[in-house]
């Protein structure tokens, strides 16, 4: 579904949204917070203060604002009052704001406390994943370049790319056509075309690429039990390449 300049703006404030609410929580993001608390800080923050609406709440019976992914946690952990950060965590914090109808995607990882060096390293290099994925974009080039790019990156790393969970379209629905897949063949897949808006959303292993989800029905893990790390961005295709529709400060 291609946007009009009507429906980018749209998209522009749920994107500016969902990216200001990863930027108020940072500073709440230590040791010794649980998961519970983070995610009813953004629940409050996104109704009271953005008079917007917390996407995930509800979704296909989810049922928190957030999902907080640690450690060998690779997407969709559920925040927990029991669940307190420690030092040497690394988390991934997802959020989806809904604005005028419209959908806005993104998370980013975060450091908690004193981190091992492998773990940063894995963080920076999944984040430099998704920058060559989005540096791909642009009106003819094609899906499986975007994939292409994230999965030599990863493999470069001596990283894995999982498989199972893929970027998306986004606008009035949130999961939309097309898939966006984080590996590939550069030159295959569907043709990208100026007004798309979809999201990219690579999960890097640093062992194997295999998943597994537990017993909650939500909470995705490695099977093998080491980390994984995930940065999202909700995107506009313009005439050029890529607008960053959930850009943070800290990146301009
Ligand atoms: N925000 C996630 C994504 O990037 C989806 C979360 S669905 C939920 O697509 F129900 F787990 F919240
Ligand atoms: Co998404
Ligand atoms: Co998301």
């Amino acid at each position: 579904m291609l946007k009009n300049l009507e429906e980018l703006n749209g998209m522009r404030e749920a994107g500016r949204l969902a990216a200001e609410v990863l930027e108020m929580i940072s500073d709440h993001v230590r040791p010794g917070i649980s998961t519970g608390e983070l995610d009813k800080i953004c629940h409050d923050y996104i109704i009271e203060e953005q008079k917007a609406i917390p996407a995930n709440v509800g979704y296909r019976g989810f049922e928190k604002t957030l999902c907080t992914s640690i450690n060998q946690v690779i997407c969709h952990g559920i925040p927990d009052f029991n669940r307190i950060l420690k030092s040497g965590d690394i988390m991934n914090i997802d959020v989806t704001v809904i604005k005028d109808g419209w959908h806005g995607d993104t998370s980013k990882m975060f450091l908690v406390g004193k981190t091992q060096s492998h773990n940063e390293r894995l963080v920076k290099i999944t984040q430099e994943c998704l920058y060559k994925g989005i540096e791909a974009v642009r009106p003819g080039a094609r899906l499986g370049d975007i994939g292409h790019a994230i999965q030599v990156h990863a493999e470069k790393n001596h990283y894995s790319v999982v498989e199972e969970y893929c970027g998306h379209g986004i606008g009035k629905i949130y999961h939309d056509e097309p898939q966006v897949l984080h590996y590939g063949m550069a030159g295959t897949g569907l043709e990208i075309l100026e007004g798309m808006c979809f999201t990219i959303e690579p999960m890097i292993n640093l062992g194997s690429k295999s998943t597994k989800l537990l017993a909650d029905g939500w909470t995705v893990e490695t099977q093998d039990g080491r980390n994984s790390a995930q940065w999202e961005h909700t995107i506009y295709v313009n005439k050029d390449g890529a607008e960053i529709l959930t850009l943070r400060k800290e990146e301009r």
